[in-house]
């Protein structure tokens, strides 16, 4: 089992899905969780999820793409739970649009969300985890940031930015002590990928995201490589990014 125990991670995007199960397990392992999310309904939820399963949680309104909202998720960390040691960058969000039909509005929420966002994160938790003596950073990035995916030029865009962000963040920080590594999910069963495959099955392109392991993945999946990335069980592993896909992208 991993042990996360006096730990203290933030999650963004934690209110669903992917986010939900990583803060989850996360807490099971023994870490106290600063929940991030931008629907303020789903932050309660997760929140009374880890403490009803004997976790310590805390949950704040942020949208990743807020510099100040960002400031204060890390400073929660401290504030609540008097440090900070990984950061879980899992906030995302996808569209299925050609790219001569893609707005400037469009095109600069993908890159926000998924890519600023998670530049924003880093620079403010970064201090706060040298602080600590060190830690790590799991972003999730994807396999659409490797494979051909038509109608997803802005998302695929952002997410490889996000692997090559990892790589380039983990020998700066390399030197604090600290990990920097990514996920990469296939299609997994959440709110947001049940979205886009429907619209996906609709187009006359052939199906980019069909792995050899003939199922969708769960969250669980994700959060349990993301629980070995945060911990020390990875403790020689830096810069890479994981792919957790079924088989829908293998390096
Ligand atoms: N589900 C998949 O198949 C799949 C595959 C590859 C990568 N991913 C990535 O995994 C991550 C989680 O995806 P998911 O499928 O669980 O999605 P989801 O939509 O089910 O959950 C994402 C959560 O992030 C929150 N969020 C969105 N924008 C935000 C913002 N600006 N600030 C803060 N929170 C925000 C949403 O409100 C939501 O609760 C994303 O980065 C996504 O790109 C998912």
């Amino acid at each position: 089992m991993t042990d996360l125990k006096g730990k203290v991670a933030v999650v963004t995007g934690a209110g669903q899905g992917i986010g939900r199960a990583i803060a989850l397990r996360l807490a099971a392992a023994g870490a106290d969780i600063v929940a991030g999310e931008l629907v303020r309904d789903r932050i309660a939820a997760t929140v009374e999820a880890v403490t009803t399963a004997g976790g310590r949680a805390v949950g704040v309104e942020v949208d990743v793409r807020n510099r100040n909202q960002v400031e204060a998720m890390i400073a929660a960390a401290t504030e609540n739970f008097g440090r900070l040691d990984i950061l879980v960058n899992n906030a995302g969000t996808d569209i299925v649009r050609d790219l001569v039909e893609l707005s400037d509005e469009e095109w600069d929420l993908q890159i926000d969300v998924n890519l600023k966002g998670t530049f924003y994160c880093c620079r403010a938790a970064i201090p706060e985890i040298i602080k600590a003596g060190g830690g790590a950073i799991v972003n999730i990035a994807s396999v659409a940031g490797y494979v051909c995916y038509p109608g997803g030029t802005a998302y695929a865009a952002a997410k490889a930015g996000v692997t090559g962000l990892t790589r380039a963040l983990a020998g700066e920080v390399g030197r604090h002590n600290i990990r920097v590594n990514a996920v990469a999910p296939g299609p997994i069963d959440t709110p947001l990928a049940r979205t886009v495959l429907k619209e996906m099955a609709t187009r006359d392109d052939p199906q980019p995201f069909a792995g050899v392991i003939r199922r969708w993945g769960k969250p669980e999946e994700i959060a349990n490589a993301v629980a070995f990335l945060a911990s020390e069980q990875s403790s020689y592993v830096t810069g890479d990014t994981i792919s957790v896909s079924g088989g829908a992208f293998m390096h």
